[in-house]
C-alpha cells in the first residue's frame, strides 16, 4: 500500500532530516543522472528506443519471461495487465488489502468493467489455496466468469514465500485462471528470500516490476509475461495514453537501478531492522513495532499518538503518520545516521513522557 501524501506537512519540522514516508521519495544520484543524460534514444511508439528495448529485454530475461513492456507507473502496468486477462464483466480474485483493489482508483472497474472479488487476508497478506478455489464461480448465468487471480508481493512489506505463491498459482491454474503478480516490491521479496525474481515469475502469467520503489529510479514499471499477454497489454497501454516517445532517458535510469540497486535492498532491510531493534525497549511504554523487509509499522498508545507525531515532525522526521499505525520505510536515501536519529527521537519522546 502506498498512500503517500502529495505534500508533506512540514509545519512542525525545522528541516527534514529523514524522509521515511515511502521508498518512492528517492532522488536520482549523479551517476544515474549521467546515465539518463547519455542514453541512446528513439521513438518508443515505433519500438525504436534502444534503451527501452534493452530494459524490457533485461527484465524479461531476469524474470524468465518472453517479453517486457515499459510503463510510466505501477498503476498503469497493473491496469493493463488485469485488463489483458479480463474482458468486460469478467471477475478477478484479489487479496482484500491489495494495492490494485484499494489504491488504484478502481481503474479496472472504471475503464475495463472487470469485477474484483476480494479474498480475506491475514495481517501478513496471506490467503490460502482453498480460499481461491472457494471464490471461483460455478458456470451459471447469474455469475461473472472468473478469469484471473491477482497477487501482490511484498504485501505491506510482508514477503509471500515462493512456495506459497506457487501453491496459490497452481490452484488458480487448476481452476482455469490466469495469474498476475503486482511485484511493485518483488525485488525486496526475492532479495529477502535469497532467490531471483524468476523463482516467483515462473508461477505467473504477468508480473509488474516497479523501478521507482526500492530500486530508486525516478519513474517506471516493466510488465513482463508471455508474448500474447504483453501484446494485449501493449494495445491497452496505447488506450491508456501510455505510449511514450524518447523515453529511453527514463529507461536508462531504470537500467542503472537494475544494475546497481538490487542487491543493496538487503541494506534497507537491515536498516529497518536496526530501527526496529532500537525501538524494542520502548515496548515497555506500549510502543508496538512490526518490521517487514523495508517497512516498519509502529503503533503508539492512542493517548500519545498526536503528541508523538508532532515531536517526530519537529525533529525533522517524515513518515506516513496514519493512525493508529504509522509507517516508516527505509530506502536508498536513508542511512544509518538517519536511522539512529529516528531511534533517538522516539526514545527522547518516551523519556519525557515517563
Ligand atoms: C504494492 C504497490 N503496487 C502498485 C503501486 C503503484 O505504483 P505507482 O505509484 O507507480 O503507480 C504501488 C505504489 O506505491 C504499490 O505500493
Amino acid at each position: 500500500m502506498d498512500l503517500s501524501p502529495t505534500s508533506p506537512d512540514l509545519s512542525m519540522a525545522s528541516s527534514v532530516r529523514a524522509d521515511l514516508r515511502s521508498d518512492t521519495v528517492t532522488q536520482a544520484s549523479a551517476a544515474m543522472r549521467d546515465a539518463m543524460a547519455n542514453a541512446e534514444v528513439g521513438d518508443d511508439v515505433y519500438d525504436e528506443d534502444p534503451t527501452v528495448n534493452a530494459l524490457q529485454d533485461r527484465l524479461a530475461a531476469m524474470a524468465g519471461k518472453e517479453a517486457g513492456l515499459f510503463f510510466s507507473s505501477g498503476t498503469q502496468s497493473n491496469l493493463a495487465a488485469v485488463l489483458s486477462h479480463c474482458g468486460r464483466g469478467d471477475e478477478y480474485l484479489i487479496g482484500r488489502t491489495s494495492h490494485v483493489l484499494i489504491n488504484e482508483a478502481g481503474g479496472t472497474a472504471m475503464l475495463g468493467s472487470a469485477v474484483p472479488w476480494p479474498i480475506e487476508v491475514d495481517e501478513t497478506g496471506h490467503f490460502l489455496p482453498e480460499d481461491v478455489r472457494a471464490a471461483v464461480k460455478e458456470p451459471d448465468q447469474h455469475h461473472p466468469v472468473t478469469t484471473l487471480l491477482s497477487l501482490e508481493n511484498t504485501v505491506n512489506g510482508h514477503v509471500q514465500t515462493v512456495e506459497h505463491v506457487a501453491s496459490l498459482a497452481s490452484t488458480a491454474r487448476e481452476c482455469g485462471l490466469a495469474v498476475h503478480l503486482d511485484g511493485a516490491r518483488l525485488f525486496n521479496a526475492a532479495v529477502a528470500q535469497g532467490v531471483g525474481i524468476d523463482a516467483y515469475a515462473t508461477h505467473t502469467d504477468t508480473v509488474s516490476l516497479c523501478l521507482s520503489k526500492g530500486l530508486g529510479a525516478p519513474v517506471g514499471t516493466v510488465l513482463v509475461g508471455d508474448q500474447a499477454s504483453i501484446a494485449r497489454a501493449h494495445r491497452l497501454r496505447k488506450v491508456l495514453g501510455g505510449g511514450m516517445r524518447q523515453v529511453g532517458h527514463l529507461a536508462a535510469a531504470a537500467l542503472f537501478a537494475v544494475d546497481h540497486h538490487v542487491d543493496r535492498l538487503a541494506d534497507d532491510h537491515v536498516r529497518a531492522g536496526r530501527i526496529g531493534a532500537g525501538l524494542a525497549p520502548l515496548a515497555d511504554h506500549g510502543l508496538d513495532v512490526v518490521h517487514t523487509t523495508n517497512m516498519l509499522w509502529i503503533t503508539p498508545p492512542a493517548a500519545v499518538h498526536g503528541a508523538l507525531v508532532d515531536h517526530l515532525k519537529a525533529d525533522g522526521i517524515l513518515a506516513t503518520y496514519w493512525a493508529p499505525t504509522m509507517r516508516f520505510v527505509t530506502h536508498l536515501d536513508v542511512d544509518d545516521e538517519q536511522a539512529d536519529h529516528v531511534i533517538d527521537s522516539f526514545a527522547r519522546f518516551f523519556a519525557q513522557a515517563a
